[in-house]
């Protein structure tokens, strides 16, 4: 998704836009620019492409100013051209945005009937244009920039500067996260803590509707009615040091290593292993009463919702719906009174997920929100939050907040079986116990990690590759094809193991890869027959599972697990679908941290 910084500030600003724009990089995006007040006018460079090829033309042609704004663009409407980059301007304002303007082409209309005239296609200009119309009527700063706001319909977060006003910069929230920075004399704007990191690390997280006026000295924030109101200070807790690969290639190779110690990090906050019992945060309403549980996400969140279906139903024995967010709200489910919605979100702002929130807050439901960044919308608005302390996930393949969300949902169940007095203090004990090996067996699996590499070796050149699974690693094998496709661009789909018959086996051949998830449990011999009609038809079988030495006998290749309880294994077994769509996708050369198209926070629906 698009990032946004603005600095109102006493230094360059340029290089200082610069180095917060590279910690907005980790968010997906295909064209940067930024725009600057230089000697009473608004200059602007921009370049399609990556922060580089803009450096390239800050290089030959410089900015200089304190105050300016930056922006790194995912397309939404129009090409990623240097003319569809932001920020966009007139002869009076510069301007950055993130999200859309659904009713753009309306007021493009006005704006083209009124004799204004237009560079590009992007909903962003019209904003510009629509501002400079009411600035060229003669309104002040502040009139104009609340009268344009209340004709936008959609979701945006604005940063502006106006030519002339060299100590004043305005921002606006509507569906698109934005946070203002403060600082000693200046003061700055910028899509999310990780931005503005390097500036300040007191933030006020401007809330639906607001906007806020911003000088050297002060800021103001008005709700959507244009009453000043006062928000709430908060204390960012990321650091300022520029969260780096370590000796890791990629960001997504060094988080998946760091599964083993960011999951024991997030079991230690659910789990009191002296006592055998789960300790989860106050919850504002009463367990032990919840007659249905709702698990809605999008992703790979989505598929940490279907793992927790499994374990929540056969401990608990509540039952549970699981839905993909952008369907949820659509099909106007049926909530059950008391009952308990629960959003798992890495980024916490993903635009689906949220009014999916909405939608269940507005029904009355209990509301929590399994979320990775404390500050998002999602912590904010939810009745409960249960972080996942994962740290910074940079990759946009969500590797170590899928295993720290595993083990947080698993957390969750046994503590609702207790709560529902399905399982004893015995039985608790004993699942606590389950989930502290995790760490350790984790980290076996990753010593693993050269003979991941060569099975992914071989299936880089493939086409099509499936993975298929029962039970709680149904979900694993589609989260394995979801990290495949978006990282790989190898076309992949995850598959219920006992379903292929119904059709999808149709697509074997000696050229289609077969990943078998499969631990020694009470399926793994209908798994494996499953497994068996592939090979009768040349399917290359590669078969995860432990001590399955007999089962896998004929097949392409095995890969050798620790055996775990089942509260485990689809924590350790995400690890080896992740490793296989890494290492595919650095012997195909492709991005592995940005992917071509992706976001690593969907902010649009
Ligand atoms: C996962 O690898 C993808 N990047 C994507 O599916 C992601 O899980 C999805 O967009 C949900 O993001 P969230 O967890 O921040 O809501």
């Amino acid at each position: 998704m698009c990032g946004i910084v603005g600095i109102l500030g006493h230094a360059p600003a340029t290089p200082r836009i610069l180095e917060s724009l590279k910690r907005l990089e980790y968010r997906g995006y295909d064209s940067a620019g930024i725009a600057v007040h230089d000697g009473g006018e608004l200059i602007r460079r921009r370049a399609p492409g990556k922060l580089s090829a803009l450096e390239e033309v800050l290089s030959e042609n410089p900015l200089s100013g304190n105050t300016g704004i930056g922006h790194t663009r995912w397309a939404t409407h129009g090409e990623p051209t240097e003319a569809n980059a932001h920020p966009h301007m007139t002869d009076r304002v510069a301007i950055v945005h993130n999200g859309i303007i659904e009713n753009f082409r309306p007021l493009k209309e006005e704006l083209l009937k009124k004799g204004a005239s237009f560079e590009g296609e992007t909903d962003t200009e019209v904003v510009a244009r629509l501002l400079t119309s009411y600035l060229d009527e003669g309104l002040a700063p502040k009139d104009a920039f609340q009268k344009t706001l209340s004709r936008l319909v959609g979701a945006f977060a604005l940063c502006v500067l106006i030519k002339g006003e060299d100590d004043l910069m305005f921002g606006a929230r509507e569906g698109s996260p934005l946070v203002v920075g403060l600082g000693e004399g200046e003061n700055y704007l910028g899509s999310d803590a990780m931005a503005l990191a390097s500036l300040s690390s007191k933030l006020i997280y401007l809330e639906e509707g607001d906007w806020a006026e911003l000088h050297h000295d002060s800021v103001q924030v008005f709700d959507a009615a244009g009453n000043a109101v006062e928000r709430t200070v908060t204390i960012s807790q990321v650091a300022a040091t520029m969260v780096d690969k370590g000796n890791h290639r990629h960001f997504m190779q060094k988080e998946i290593f760091e599964q083993p110690t960011v999951v024991a990090q997030a079991l230690g906050r659910y789990l009191d292993p002296n006592a055998g019992k789960v300790r989860m945060p106050h919850m504002p309403f009463e367990l032990a009463t919840v007659p249905k549980v709702t698990l809605v996400a999008c992703g790979t969140s989505y598929y940490a919702a279907q793992v927790a279906r499994y374990w929540i139903e056969k401990l608990a024995r509540v039952p549970v719906e699981v839905d993909i967010a952008s369907e949820f709200r659509y099909r106007e489910p049926v909530y059950a009174d008391g009952g308990l919605a629960i959003f798992i979100s890495q980024s916490g702002e993903t635009a689906d997920t949220l009014a999916a929130l909405r939608h269940a807050k507005a029904a009355g439901q209990h509301v929590a929100a399994i979320v990775n960044v404390m500050g998002s919308t999602m912590a904010r608005e939810a009745d409960l939050v249960l972080p996942i302390h994962a740290g910074a996930e940079i990759g946009v393949a969500s590797t170590k907040a899928f295993t720290c969300q595993l083990s947080v949902l698993a957390a969750l169940a046994v503590d609702l079986a207790a709560a529902k007095g399905q399982i004893n203090e015995e039985q608790e004990a004993a699942f606590v116990q389950e989930l502290e090996t995790a760490p350790k067996l984790m980290a076996q699996v990753l010593h693993n990690d050269e003979a991941i590499e060569e099975i992914a070796r071989s299936i880089a050149p493939a086409r099509d590759v499936l993975f298929v699974g029962r039970g709680i690693h149904f979900p694993i094998a589609m989260e394995g094809a979801l990290k495949l496709k978006e990282i790989s661009y190898i076309h992949a789909e995850g598959y219920a193991a006992g379903e292929l018959k119904h059709g999808p086996i149709a697509l074997i051949d000696e050229n289609v890869p077969v990943i078998g998830i499969a631990p020694k449990d009470d399926l793994i011999d209908k798994t494996v027959s499953n497994l068996q009609e592939i090979m009768a038809r040349q399917g290359k079988v590669i078969l995860l599972s432990d001590n399955a030495e007999e089962e896998a006998e004929g097949m392409f290749a095995r890969l050798e697990m620790p055996s775990a309880g089942e509260l485990v294994t689809p924590i350790l077994y995400a690890i080896p679908v992740q490793l296989l769509a890494y290492y595919a996708a650095v012997e195909k050369g492709t991005d592995v941290d940005q992917p071509r198209n992706l976001a690593k926070s969907v902010t649009v629906e």
